[in-house]
């Protein structure tokens, strides 16, 4: 059960980083070292920026071989929900992706299983794509519950979704391994993906062409090991997506992987 994607996406989640001015010298570095059509075929490649910077980074990222991608959408329509921004806006503004379900939103927001469902109900009825994260904290892991909770996480997300989530992203981010510089072995990543893909198989008959990224302190250094790693088809990347030597060394990796 460690099929998986030729392809390679690499996603940068830039969390609550950034400026106008910053956002702006990044994405001209990214887009210097990252400007190759040929290579655009082996790798896509996403920043999942703030809100307020999805237009600018919509017109900087233009034609360009980077994709855009936000870090949360509401899981209503439209209306009198102060603060929220709804998948039609994200649509409108150019924005191809979006996280759901980031484990800094379950845990700060209190978001459950049940809403991430829904706003990746929203993101698909948008035509964007949901990057669904799951993962176990520490604790679960420990008690040996990291499959159940990431299932448990999924299962959400198809019980809702039907079909529709052969168009959705996976992204396996172990609680403990994000920000802390502990990365998930490439074995101990294998084998939740593996499960992962095993539960898309029995709910949709296209799971091998669903993307399932690992994300948790992923960078420079390691991102080949974990990328060359049967079931791992890509990486959602905060801390070292900031910088642009790292995110192009990472995309560089992938793309070296790649089996297209
Ligand atoms: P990190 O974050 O790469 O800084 O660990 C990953 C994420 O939270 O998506």
């Amino acid at each position: 059960m460690t099929q998986s994607n030729p392809q390679k996406l690499i996603v940068g989640n830039w969390k609550m980083n950034g400026s106008l001015a910053g956002n702006g010298a990044l994405i001209q570095d990214l887009l210097k070292g990252w400007p190759t059509h040929q290579v655009s075929r082996r790798v896509q490649a996403a920043v999942c920026v703030p809100s307020v910077y999805l237009a600018p980074c919509a017109g900087l990222l233009h034609h360009s071989c980077l994709d855009l991608g936000a870090q949360d959408v509401s899981a209503h329509d439209a209306g009198a929900y102060t603060g929220e921004v709804s998948a039609a806006m994200l649509r409108d503004v150019g924005a191809r992706y979006v996280i759901v379900g980031h484990s800094e939103r379950r845990q700060y927001h209190a978001e459950t299983d049940q809403l991430v469902a829904q706003k990746a109900q929203k993101a698909l009825a948008a035509g964007i794509t949901p990057i669904v994260c799951v993962g176990e904290s520490w604790s679960e892991r420990q008690a040996g519950q990291t499959a159940e909770v990431v299932k448990r996480q999924l299962a959400a997300v198809i019980q809702l979704n039907g079909h529709c989530v052969c168009e959705i992203v996976v992204a396996y981010e172990p609680v403990w391994a994000i920000g802390t510089g502990q990365t998930a072995s490439a074995e101990q990543a294998q084998e939740v993906h593996a499960l992962l893909r095993a539960q898309l198989k029995a709910a949709v008959a296209m799971h091998e062409r669903i993307f399932i990224l690992y994300g948790g302190s992923m960078n420079a250094a390691n991102a080949k090991l974990l990328l060359s790693t049967p079931g791992i088809d890509g990486g959602l990347i905060g801390g070292a997506s900031l910088k642009a030597a790292d995110f192009l060394s990472i995309l560089a990796d992938a793309d070296a992987v790649s089996r297209v």
